[in-house]
């Protein structure tokens, strides 16, 4: 039998560093019990921005808050019996829960918002309580939460040791090594978004393990049935106005989303033409300019890089809706 290769967990000192890092906005990948993480504070919308440009994700798709606590991560939704009892049963563990967002309380409106880029705009969540002693120690070193797609270039395995990060990502980010994965699988998501609980993506937590804590029947999402990947959907994120794209100037009438300081752009996604920041800044400018109840248009966005997703996700709002 061959032994896993022992590997020193990092010390007090490192998840401090690490940490510090998040907080500052950088980007570090975390052991969790399914696959390695890239991690980002869930709150800057800049950092999780560099989480798609570092993958090479072609498109936005929303990621999974995890928090350190099931309070915690169930604080970011709006209340569900089901949640409740889910969490109970396989928190910490690999279960990810997709529910409503939580709307904010007067109380709250100084407590830092999840970026709208994290959750690409939906009105959902999707939230996990990873149960790996490293990503629970970041966690709480953090106390935020963070959002963490597996630490592998787009379309590529998931990685499962740090080495496999480090392969990945030659030289440029800062791994925190927890030694091989227990479950190499990403984790099991159900939506309970529906009247039916429904499973988005099978993994260790198994159907019939649901079921049996909720009592009731799981449905399973069926291939080519559309909604399983919101980020897949023509009209993904639609502003209640319409969208024009590609527009040197404002029609009268109109409001005007700028890029890289567009004269008379009502808001502009990143004056000094930075593609992050405006990626970081596309959810939450869409919604503000929705808000004013005009037709929007965008100035042309450059296709390369992370422009090419943020001219997929406006090419979405511009979409006919359905
Ligand atoms: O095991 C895991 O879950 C790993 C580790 C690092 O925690 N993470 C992971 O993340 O697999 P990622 O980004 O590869 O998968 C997230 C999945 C995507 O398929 C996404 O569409 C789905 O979660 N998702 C996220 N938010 C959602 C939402 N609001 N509604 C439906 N699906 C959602
Ligand atoms: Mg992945």
């Amino acid at each position: 039998m061959t032994q896993p290769p022992l590997t020193m967990p990092p010390t007090d000192r490192e998840i401090a560093a690490a940490a510090d890092a998040i907080l500052a906005g950088d980007l570090v990948a975390m052991p969790t019990e399914t696959v390695y993480g890239l991690a980002a504070d869930a709150t800057n919308g800049e950092a999780v921005a560099r989480i798609y440009a570092l993958k090479g994700r072609p498109r936005f798709n929303p990621l999974i808050a995890h928090a350190e606590t099931p309070k915690a991560a169930l604080s970011l939704t709006g209340p569900d019996h089901c949640a409740a009892r889910l969490a109970e049963a396989f928190w910490p563990g690999p279960l990810t829960i997709v529910l409503p967002l939580a709307p904010k309380t007067p109380e709250e409106v100084h407590t830092p918002e999840i970026a709208g880029i994290a959750t690409a705009g939906l009105d959902s969540i999707a939230v996990r309580v990873p149960a790996h002693p490293v990503a629970r120690a970041l966690l709480e070193a953090v106390g935020r939460p963070l959002v963490a797609p597996s630490a592998n270039r787009s379309g590529r395995v998931s990685p499962t040791t740090a080495a496999h990060v480090h392969t990945e990502f030659p030289g440029a980010l800062r791994v925190l090594d927890g030694g091989p994965a227990s479950i190499g699988l990403e984790s099991t998501i159900i939506s309970l978004l529906g009247s039916r609980p429904m499973l988005l993506r099978p993994g260790y937590v198994t159907k019939a393990a649901l079921e049996a804590v909720l009592g009731h029947p799981v449905a399973t999402q069926v291939t080519g049935a559309g909604i399983i990947a919101p980020g897949m959907l023509t009209s993904h994120y639609a502003p209640k106005a319409s969208v024009r794209l590609n527009a040197q100037t404002a029609a009268p009438g109109e409001v005007l989303l700028g890029f890289g300081g567009t004269e008379g752009a009502t808001l502009d996604l990143s004056v000094s033409g930075d593609l992050i920041e405006a990626a970081a800044n596309l959810f939450g400018h869409l919604r503000r300019l929705d808000e004013m109840d005009a037709p929007i248009a965008v100035a042309p966005i450059p296709a390369h890089g992370l422009g090419e997703a943020i001219c997929d996700r406006l090419a979405r709002a511009a979409a006919p809706r359905g």
